[in-house]
């Protein structure tokens, strides 16, 4: 496995002219099982000859002010060996002086789904997202890149980036990776305690209620949103910061549930906020 930490140290392109395809799947570390399952598709795509890179890069223009950009963590050595059983070809790890000039001052703004869902919450995230994974595809230049369902609106961003930026990138999207209880599996997880750990199946139970729900035929919003606020509150430990039935496709609220709508949430335990979706239609 190859490990660079500058894009000048990378020879972009040679995948290219050695006719292989290069597929990337970005990250910030704490590699887990979800990530091993989006190397794994990365690796499909790729094929045996081609190379699977990996990024992990803590990108500080996607915290807001306050949250948790210090404290994420950063298991350099199990992350590096996490990559290499997991048969990465390239790990690219950059510092953030490398990615990021003092005073930059060009960023990559998507302005339409990022009104909604997490978008509302965190202001400015989107934009720190579509910057350094634009700025990723630059250096990097995949001919493919993978990223996970469970940050639809991530995933729909990105993919929308591609489409008025004109990336040759196809985008791969991989369906949530969960826990033996439910839970979607993520880095942030281990900042719960054990008691907010176990409270918070409740998300994965929340929206299987609401989709439970809808396959019934309930139509309402309001009622399968109420559904997964009531199912929520059964946890003494949960602040809900949104619950949204969205369609799917652009993100916006819908009023009655159609094909392809969407319930999201992102709720809080203690500091930790942890976000989940379901197709429900
Ligand atoms: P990170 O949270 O490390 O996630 C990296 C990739 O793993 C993302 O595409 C994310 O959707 C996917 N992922 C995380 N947990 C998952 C799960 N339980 N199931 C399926 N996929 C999962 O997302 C980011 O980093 C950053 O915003 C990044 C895209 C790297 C830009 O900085």
């Amino acid at each position: 496995m190859k490990i660079l930490t500058t894009g000048a140290s990378l020879n972009a392109s040679s995948h290219k002219r050695a006719g292989k395809r290069r597929v990337l799947v970005p990250t910030m570390g704490a590699l887990h099982k979800a990530h091993r399952e989006l190397i794994r598709v990365a690796r499909d795509r790729a094929g045996r000859d081609g190379e699977v890179a990996v990024s992990i890069f803590v990108n500080p223009l996607q915290f807001e002010p306050g949250s948790d950009y210090e404290r994420y963590p950063r298991p350099e050595k199990e992350d590096e060996d996490f990559c290499r059983n997991a048969d990465v070809d390239l790990l690219f790890r950059p510092a953030v002086a490398e990615m990021y000039a003092e005073d930059p001052a060009v960023f990559v703004e998507e302005t339409a789904l990022s009104k909604t869902l997490c978008g509302r919450s965190r202001p400015g995230h989107f934009r720190g997202v579509c910057t350094v994974v634009a700025k990723l595809f630059h250096i990097l230049e995949p001919n493919g890149a993978v990223f996970g369902e469970k940050d639809f609106q991530q995933l729909a961003i990105i993919r929308r980036m591609v489409r008025d930026l004109n990336f040759r990138i196809d985008i791969v999207g991989v369906p949530t990776v969960r826990e033996d209880d439910g839970l979607a599996c993520s880095s942030r997880n281990q900042y719960l305690n054990a008691e907010e750990r176990k409270q918070a199946t409740v998300l994965r139970r929340a929206l299987l209620a609401g989709a439970e729900r809808a396959k019934a035929g309930e139509k309402s919003t309001k009622i399968i949103v109420d559904l997964a606020c009531t199912t929520i509150g059964e946890a003494s430990l949960a602040r809900i910061d949104y619950v949204d039935l969205v369609d799917a496709e652009n993100l916006q609220p819908v009023e009655v549930v159609r094909p392809n709508s969407l319930l999201a949430l992102a709720v809080f335990f203690g500091k930790t906020r942890l976000i989940d979706n379901i197709l429900i239609a």
